[in-house]
């Protein structure tokens, strides 16, 4: 969210401790050497940290109890072949995860398993070879087949992470529906599809984790981002519905939702009319370094946190007021775009 959007009277800096949040924020993995560290994961407080230009705050609601074992776990992790999946991959079989990778390009994938493989040389933890599995999220049809692959890597499931996912670049006006729709199969129909051919796996041994990566943009909708938006909301009621749901079988659920981070996916996003938008956006380029929102899937697995919010001080704001003085988050929105920023979308 772009600053001269914002009021000059309004906060442009959150405090460190957002009231409303207070009570039921835990921990904050960007600021921990060694994450997962008992008297890190026992702190009950919400940090804020400088980052390349605005403060970064983040929240954690609702955690378990700390200190989940990843050691020896079967974690799956969609996406694995870029960015913020590829980085998951590097910190959980740090971690001493039984990986199982997944994405739709074989031999990007295997460069992942070589790069792993060969960085595990000489540590002391046990590590393990990852195995993948190819599919297509967005081919709901194929993913009973890859689910069935995934539970024959090791027998079970562990920790799901849904991770993959595309963005969108374009005003609603010249949108195909069909592109609309792509997008919600590989962001929204993928994940759960694959989420619900693992679960009966996961309730029948009463243990297991689903955590998806949202967004941002599943808290609040801005312009030029409606497939994307709209996705990821979607998103973000499934797994809520879900985590009520399977709570009783000891089962969490982890709802992870970042700001910017520095990948591909806006070089990687669809336009309007259905190609690539191949450009990196300066919000996404000044974004998250991956390295850190994995630390804090990392962290959040081990807490069994139930939602995480990754972001600045500005979309911070921003979904406070959507709630709680809607009309002027409606109002920022509209000066947003009369602003012309759709150069930036
Ligand atoms: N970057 C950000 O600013 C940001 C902010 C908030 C949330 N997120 C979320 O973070 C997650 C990871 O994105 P990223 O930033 O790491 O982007 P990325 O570098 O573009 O990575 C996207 C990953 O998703 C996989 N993927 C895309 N479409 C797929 C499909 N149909 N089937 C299977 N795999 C598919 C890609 O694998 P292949 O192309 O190799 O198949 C790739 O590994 C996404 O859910 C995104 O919405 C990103």
């Amino acid at each position: 969210m772009e600053q001269q959007a914002i009021p000059s009277w309004f906060p442009n800096q959150i405090g460190e401790k957002p009231v409303a949040l207070q009570e039921t924020v835990v921990g904050c993995p960007f600021l921990s050497d060694n994450p997962g560290s008992a008297s890190d994961t026992d702190s009950r407080c919400c940090y804020t940290q400088q980052d390349n230009n605005s403060g970064t705050v983040c929240v954690d609601q609702g955690g378990g109890l700390p200190g989940a074992a990843v050691q020896d776990a079967v974690v799956v992790i969609t996406g694995a072949s870029s960015g913020l999946g590829k980085e998951c991959a590097r910190v959980f079989h740090a971690a001493g995860a039984r990986l199982v990778l997944c994405g739709r390009d074989a031999a990007r994938l295997q460069q992942v398993v070589q790069e792993l493989t060969a960085s595990s040389a000489g540590t002391q933890r046990q590590t393990y070879a990852p195995s993948t599995v190819i599919f297509d999220l967005a081919d709901t049809d194929t993913v009973d087949r890859a689910a069935e692959e995934i539970l024959k890597c090791y027998g079970q499931v562990d920790v799901l992470i849904n991770n993959a996912g595309i963005s969108y670049r374009g005003n609603i006006l010249d949108t195909h529906l069909s592109v609309q729709r792509d997008v919600m199969e590989t962001n929204y129909f993928g994940p759960i599809a694959l989420t619900q051919a693992l679960l009966p796996s996961m309730v029948r041994r009463r243990s297991g984790h689903i955590v998806v990566i949202s967004s941002v943009q599943g808290k609040i909708a801005i312009p030029y981002r409606s497939a994307y938006a709209a996705s990821k909301h979607a998103t973000q009621a499934y797994f809520d519905c879900l985590r009520a749901e399977i709570e009783r079988y000891g089962i969490p659920v982890t709802v992870i939702s970042p700001g910017y981070i520095r990948t591909n996916l806006s070089l990687n996003a669809v336009t309007g009319d259905g190609s690539k938008y191949g450009v990196l956006d300066k919000t996404t380029a000044l974004g998250w370094d991956p390295r850190d929102v994995a630390q804090a899937v990392l962290r959040a697995v081990r807490q069994k946190s139930k939602d995480v919010v990754l972001a600045g001080p500005l979309p911070t704001v921003a979904i406070y007021l959507r709630t709680l003085w809607p009309a002027l988050f409606f109002k920022l929105m509209s000066s947003r775009d009369s602003q012309g920023e759709e150069t930036e979308r």
